[in-house]
């Protein structure tokens, strides 16, 4: 996959600009790279804190030929993507189900994927975020979030970074393509997520909340959470939060 890096100061948001450039006819893996977004999205239409120089904010365009039904793959695909460049810089991310980098319990990174109706078909636009520094997180994020310079990746440079990500996306995005692929992006991602099996979480869906122990991913990414009373829920979109366990002493 050969990837274009097209670079801003400042954009409303990266995931906007490659929307716009897959509508115009960009090929498969223009990037979009921005100092500092002034209208930064997240899933559900939240914000995404983007100051100027504190992060990283990357969009990519995709043009995948897998099947529909795998499209959300690409952002467990992503994930892994990012919990790797993490680790080469020296970081432990784990990926809490679907699309959060956290080190030591706290996000680091968000993956925003987005699709998109061109003329030359479908086209998945892949944001990610990454939190370079933490000064000046707003007060409602600043217990849950950190960033690379607070886990003592300070001296990674923002170019160092891109190509880090680019590489592993190249690789992992080809894989995602194959035939097995799917399967075999399932497994990478067990191999990194503490939230694939064995982790007590609360689901809010909506209005509805589901609680339960998640036992694995189905084939389309959704994550499987048997209940208390045995029923298996699967999972396509929400927030998962980690139940914290109490101790009987
Ligand atoms: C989330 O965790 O809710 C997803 C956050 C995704 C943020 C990135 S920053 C680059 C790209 N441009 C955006 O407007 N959003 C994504």
């Amino acid at each position: 996959m050969h990837f274009t890096i097209l670079r801003f100061d400042r954009i409303d948001s990266t995931n906007n600009e490659a929307i716009k450039q897959a509508k115009l006819g960009a090929d498969e893996g223009l990037c979009i790279v921005a100092n500092e977004q002034t209208a930064g999205r997240g899933r559900y239409g939240r914000a995404w804190v983007s100051e100027k120089g504190a992060g990283l904010y990357f969009s990519v365009v995709l043009r995948p030929r897998i099947e529909s039904r795998f499209l959300p793959l690409i952002t467990l695909m992503t994930g892994i993507v990012v919990a790797d460049s993490l680790f080469e810089f020296g970081l432990k991310p784990d990926i809490k189900w679907v699309n959060d980098i956290l080190v030591n319990g706290k996000k680091i990174s968000g993956i925003l994927a987005e699709t998109v109706e061109t003329d030359l078909g479908l086209a998945v636009v892949v944001g990610i975020g990454i939190n370079l520094k933490s000064s000046n997180f707003p007060a409602e994020i600043s217990d849950n979030a950190t960033s690379l310079e607070d886990e003592g990746g300070n001296r990674v440079s923002v170019d160092d970074l891109l190509e880090t990500l680019t590489r592993f996306f190249g690789y992992f995005y080809t894989i995602l393509c194959e035939t097995d692929g799917p399967t075999a992006i399932i497994d990478e991602w067990r191999r990194r997520s503490s939230y694939y099996s064995g982790k007590s979480v609360r689901v809010v869906l909506g209005n509805e909340v589901v609680t339960g122990v998640t036992c694995g991913i189905e084939e389309n990414g959704a994550l499987r959470v048997r209940t208390a009373d045995g029923e298996i829920r699967k999972i396509q979109a929400g927030d998962v939060e980690q139940l914290r366990q109490i101790s009987a002493d």
